[in-house]
Formats: C-alpha cells, sequence, structure tokens
C-alpha cells in the first residue's frame, strides 16, 4: 500500500535499521525499485527529485506511474512516495495535491528562522493530509539536479533540536559530510553530531547522498539513529554501465527493451544489495 514515511521510519529506528529511498528517473527505475522492494519484503520511499518529476512530466504522472504498477505488479509492502529536495512550500503542496506521501522541504540554504517558517507551514498543510514531512539542516556537498552545494556545512546540533521542536517534523536530515553523487576519496561523516543530533531530537535522522558510503559507515549511522538512507547516483551508474555494455557488445540493437530492460536488472541488483545492507529486507 502507498502509505507515508512516518511508521515506516519509527519501526525502522526501534528496530535498528534504515529503509532505502532510491530515486526515480524514468518508468524503468520505477519498476526495478518495486520489484526489488516485494521481493525482499522490504518497506521502500520512492524519491522525486523537482527535476526528475519534469523529467517525467509532472507529479500526477509519477504518482500515476507508481499506482499502476503497485497494481500490476501485486505490490504488498509499504511503498511512500516522496518529494525529495522540495524547494518551496508551493513544490511540497503541489506534490501532496497530486498525491504524493510524504515530502522533504529543504529549505537549508537560507536563513535559520526562515528554514522554521517555511518548514512549520509544510508540515500544517502535509499533516492535514497524513504525508509525513523531511526537512534538512546543514549543506549536503556536491550536485543533485537543482541542489547545487558551493561547500558542505555540518548541521548544528542545538539548531536541529530547535528546528524539530517548532516545527513537528517527522524526520531530519542533517548534513554532516555527506555528498550527492560519488565521493571524492573516503567520506567524512560526523557521527559524533550525528549521535548527538539522534539523542536531542528524538527523531529517526536521514542520511543524503548515499552512494560510496563504506558499510562500516553505515552500520554506524544506523546504530545513531539514521533510519532512512538516500540512494541515487549509484542505481544510474549501475543502469549506465549496462547500457554501454549492451550497446557496445552489438551495434546492431536499437530496440529499448533491449538496453532499458537489462539496465533495469542492473538497477534491481543495486536496490536489492543495499536493502539487506541496510536490514530492511524482511521486515515488512
Ligand atoms: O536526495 C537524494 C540522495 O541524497 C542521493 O544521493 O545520488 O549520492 O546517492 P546520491
Ligand atoms: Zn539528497
Amino acid at each position: 500500500p502507498l502509505v507515508s514515511m512516518k511508521d515506516m521510519l519509527i519501526q525502522a529506528k526501534e528496530k535498528n535499521y534504515a529503509v532505502g529511498q532510491f530515486n526515480l528517473n524514468n518508468l524503468e527505475f520505477t519498476q526495478a525499485i518495486l520489484q526489488a522492494a516485494e521481493e525482499e519484503k522490504s518497506p521502500v520511499i520512492l524519491g522525486v527529485s523537482e527535476g526528475a518529476a519534469r523529467y517525467m512530466s509532472g507529479f500526477k504522472t509519477v504518482v500515476k506511474i507508481v499506482e499502476g504498477l503497485m497494481e500490476d505488479l501485486n505490490i504488498t509492502v509499504p511503498v511512500a512516495i516522496h518529494l525529495d529536495h522540495g524547494s518551496s512550500f508551493d513544490k511540497c503542496k503541489e506534490a501532496i495535491d497530486a498525491g504524493f506521501t510524504s515530502v522533504m522541504i529543504d529549505a537549508s540554504h537560507g536563513p535559520f528562522e526562515e528554514n522554521i517558517e517555511i518548514t512549520s507551514k509544510v508540515v500544517e498543510y502535509a499533516h492535514s493530509k497524513g504525508v509525513s514531512v523531511e526537512a534538512e539542516l546543514g549543506t549536503v556537498g556536491g550536485q543533485e539536479d537543482d541542489v547545487i552545494a558551493d561547500g558542505v556545512i555540518y548541521a548544528d546540533p542545538k539548531e536541529c533540536q530547535e528546528l524539530v521542536e517548532r516545527t513537528g517534523i517527522d524526520t531530519l536530515a542533517p548534513a554532516l559530510g555527506s555528498v550527492h553523487g560519488p565521493y571524492k576519496g573516503e567520506p567524512n561523516l560526523g557521527f559524533k553530531e550525528m549521535e548527538e543530533i539522534g539523542a536531542a531530537t528524538g527523531v529517526p535522522l536521514v542520511l543524503h547522498g548515499g552512494t560510496g558510503i563504506p558499510t562500516k559507515d553505515i552500520q554506524k549511522a544506523i546504530s545513531y539513529g539514521t533510519a532512512k538512507i538516500n540512494v541515487n547516483t549509484e542505481n544510474q551508474i549501475a543502469s549506465a554501465k549496462k547500457v554501454r555494455e549492451v550497446l557496445a557488445a552489438d551495434s546492431e540493437v536499437y530496440d529499448p527493451r533491449k538496453y532499458l530492460g537489462p539496465a533495469r536488472e542492473a538497477i534491481k541488483a543495486t536496490v536489492i544489495g543495499k536493502m539487506r545492507e541496510f536490514g530492511s529486507s524482511n521486515q515488512a
């Protein structure tokens, strides 16, 4: 069923695992992620950036594709459709009105008081519709679609506590050194702050930039209260690699099903690996 992230993440935190947010880019990504979740008996969060929603023609199309696939593929595990890095109240409202069950409002780049104000407004609207809300503090490095950072700023634990208390968000993404896209060298995550923020806020935490984080760091993050881990680039790399392989091996191929089909299998295998690593398999 389509659900919000709220109960998924509370349960994950209690039972010490993380639910993966896997980003959608097209039909094949959506099929692969849903099939992986069903096979693994894992709850799953479908992440949709504003850029990906534009590419897929809009929020309504995304919702209809997901609903159609859930019916045709007989999906029984809990699934959330989540706006990733929502840029404004209006965008969050548009996604909610189209049928998204969860939204992230990312007002982390502006002043703290402004972040609180926008996030509170989103929470009020979202919660009135049973939709969960994620907010961010600090800056995730790298680039993802429209979200471009010019540096990494670590979230401040005091501000995190205040943001959670004053807005009533369901989950918080404190940027603590993670990066969108591949890491240059080993990631240097602020685990001390993560532990402090997890304890002070009490809400399940989100780790963005899940691609390229070593398993030991994933396990540490989960032990410090991280209950949601976002992955996009790793699936994109797996799918692009497979398309290159197929096209390079046969210059006569032109039917998209001949190269996107294998790419879909590569995405599914990558997602299954992550679900096992995050411990969400067999938790649905
Ligand atoms: O919001 C999406 C994620 O943070 C994805 O990060 O592309 O580095 O896996 P990633
Ligand atoms: Zn992100």
